[in-house]
């Protein structure tokens, strides 16, 4: 049985499992990559406080998104294509989500289709929107979303065009992928992740493929999509969704103190700080480096401020909790898992993230999850007096 001691042995282990063109996919940042890499590089500088001298037999893991209880403050976030990792890999991730009791996002580009996921797991999952130029076509995915008892809408904003993956290109990587001599050497050296595919439920954008004329020209659907994104789309638009959805509504994709700020008066329920994992604006900052001056903005709102992009470990988690995210999403860390291993290697990754946060909070005196003061890590300013008592050094120095 393949030992899995990190998000980085799914990793290995997916990179053997998956065709590279897909595999790539995952891994890719846009261009030069410069804002991929700062994702890791922003996080990994950030240190903790190690506190000692403490009772922390007591640590409490949970919080709540949107209201509703999570067994960490984390949602996996929505991935175009998520299906490419193993067979059905949409309906895998969203079980394995609800056997381990986070939310899962399903993307507008998934393969697996809104009713897909739906017939396949008990509770509700949120649907995310690509807003489109189309608007009978978005209006149409709202009303499914509905329909499938979705309980919220993540609208992505940072995609108003899309931002070159090199490697993509190189590797001719779209739906279907170009048949290359070493597209179908990658696939057919891959038995174990082509059998079960061709017996997948669909192989193909499963959202979009009743939506569009032409479909079955999966070429033809691929180069729709492109020419869909809506570059129009202002803040204004969030008022064209929320009419037409009406449940709760979560802004992704900002990365600057006053698009927060226009997010929260548009309506947003939750706002998710994100760069797309570094696969839009090549050269953007770091979310770890954004996080801060967003929480100061928007003060201690009702909103939800959510965080991702560069997320691989409990670790990282606490660090955005203790900058001022309220929960996190994880992308590529899960696909790594689904790739390594379907539904297992999901509630893995799941696994290993929690580990990593209860052995984190037991050194660095932490009880609670769910209130995370600043001081959690150095160089931050000292907790103010109304921050709550989340640390065994608060409760047991202090009290
Ligand atoms: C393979 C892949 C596909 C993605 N597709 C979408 C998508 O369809 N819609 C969206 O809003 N974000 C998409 N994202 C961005 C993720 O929702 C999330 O912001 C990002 O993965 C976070 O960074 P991380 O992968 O380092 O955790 C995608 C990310 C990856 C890695």
């Amino acid at each position: 049985m393949t030992i899995y001691t990190n998000i980085e042995d799914l990793r290995v282990e997916a990179s053997k499992r998956v065709p590279k063109p897909f595999f790539e996919y995952v891994e890719n940042g846009s261009y030069d990559e410069l804002t991929l890499r700062a994702n890791r590089r922003d996080l990994d500088a950030i240190r903790f406080r190690q506190r000692v001298m403490l009772n922390v037999s007591e640590r409490k893991h949970g919080g709540t998104m949107l209201g509703k209880p999570v067994t960490i403050p984390l949602a996996l976030a929505p991935t175009g294509l998520c299906g490419s990792m193993c067979a059905n890999g949409e309906i895998k991730a969203a079980r394995a989500a609800q056997r381990f009791g986070v939310p899962f996002c399903l993307s507008t580009m998934s393969l697996d289709s809104i009713e897909d996921v739906a017939g396949a797991v008990d509770q509700p999952f949120w649907f995310q929107l690509y807003l489109m130029k189309d608007r009978k076509i978005s209006e149409s995915l709202i009303n499914r979303a509905k329909a499938a008892g979705c309980s919220a809408l993540v609208l992505t904003m940072d995609l108003h065009v899309e931002g070159q993956r090199n490697r993509d290109v190189k590797n001719g990587l779209g739906i279907p992928p170009k048949l290359t001599p070493a597209n179908i050497w990658s696939i057919v050296s891959h038995p174990g992740w082509a059998l079960p595919m061709l017996r997948a439920s669909e192989w193909t954008f499963g959202n979009l493929k009743d939506e569009v004329k032409n479909s079955g020209d999966l070429g033809e659907l691929a180069e729709w999509v492109k020419s869909q994104f809506d570059p129009t789309f202002d803040w204004h638009t969030i008022d064209w969704v929320r009419q037409r959805w009406g449940g709760k509504l979560i802004i992704k994709g900002v990365l600057d103190p006053d698009d927060a700020k226009l997010a929260i008066k548009a309506g947003a329920d939750a706002v998710l700080v994100s760069n797309h994992g570094g696969r839009q604006l090549d050269g953007a900052a770091s979310t770890a480096s954004q996080l801060p001056a967003i929480r100061d903005a928007i003060g201690k709102d009702d909103v939800e401020l959510w965080a991702d992009s560069g997320i691989r470990s409990g670790q990282d988690v606490l660090k955005f909790l203790s900058m001022g995210a309220t929960a996190c999403m994880i992308g590529r860390a899960y696909l790594y898992g689904l790739g390594a291993a379907g539904e297992d290697g999901v509630i893995k990754a799941l696994e290993l993230i929690r580990d990593e946060m209860d052995v984190t909070m037991a050194l660095t005196g932490l009880t609670d999850a769910s209130k995370v003061p600043p001081s959690l890590i150095l160089g931050a300013p000292r907790r103010s007096a109304e921050e709550p008592a989340a640390t065994a050094y608060i409760t047991q120095l202090d009290g």
